[in-house]
């Protein structure tokens, strides 16, 4: 068992765990400047889902599906409407390079601070945060095969997958907000939580459509497009776990 900012994490692999440090991937983002310890609960969700935990994982490993799925995610980060999920994935990123446009550059869409409906901040947003992170708009911490936590510049989103049988998965979705938003009774907190909430929903939608297709009695396997390296690496590290079992 081990603790991070706030979190408990526990490893059931006795002898064979790693050091929680060692455990996060390695394109998380550092969290140091979001006070995540006092941040308290604020919306809940939980969705049983038809498909295997690695299809949810594959399918947040890329976003050749964002056009087709996320209409709305791709307006607020215009670079998923090209279906990259950042400014190298495109073959001409050099010729880029310095561009402000979120299309090329990534980060949100003009005038949109946070993953909310409209982009606007849910009461006031965390002091202590760059510029950069900002302007960014959203940052992950990832720690599979259990994980991954969305932070934002007024909340954060904790994401979890439970493994229930070969072809169901549990997703379990928690925001957190400051003490002070949370008292506020002009805010709307279930609003807050609708944006990401939604785009969540259309991950569970094709992962569980992603699962049927595989068990299509004519299913052989997939091919990978470039776009798709990272669910490359996610596969081999599935491999590579296999092997230590
Ligand atoms: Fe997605």
């Amino acid at each position: 068992m081990d603790e991070w900012q706030g979190f408990v994490f526990v490893n059931l692999a006795g002898d064979k765990a790693v050091p929680l440090a060692d455990s996060f991937h390695e394109d998380s983002a550092n969290l140091d400047n979001w006070p995540l310890i006092s941040l308290r609960l604020g919306h809940s969700y939980r969705k049983t889902m038809d498909c295997n935990w690695k299809i949810f994982w594959e399918n947040f490993n890329e976003c050749l599906h964002c056009p087709g799925v996320h209409p709305e995610l791709c307006k607020m980060v215009p670079i998923y409407s090209r279906a990259y999920m950042e400014p190298r994935d495109d073959p001409d990123w050099q010729q880029h390079l310095g561009s402000c446009d979120p299309k090329l550059a990534g980060g949100l869409r003009e005038g949109a601070y946070t993953w909310t409906l409209d982009g606007q901040a849910v009461g006031d947003s965390f002091e202590g945060l760059t510029e950069q992170e900002r302007k960014t708009g959203y940052h992950y911490v990832v720690n599979q095969p259990s994980v991954f936590i969305a932070a934002h510049v007024d909340y954060v989103r904790i994401v979890r997958l439970l493994p229930l049988a070969v072809g169901q998965t549990e997703l379990q979705v928690e925001w957190l907000f400051s003490e002070e938003t949370l008292a506020d009774k002009s805010i709307n907190i279930e609003e807050a939580a609708a944006f990401a909430k939604l785009v969540m929903q259309q991950d569970a939608m094709v992962s569980e459509l992603n699962q049927k297709g595989m068990q299509c009695i004519e299913h052989q396997h997939g091919v990978l497009m470039p776009e798709e390296y990272d669910v490359h690496n996610f596969q081999n590290w599935v491999r590579e776990q296999i092997k230590t079992l």
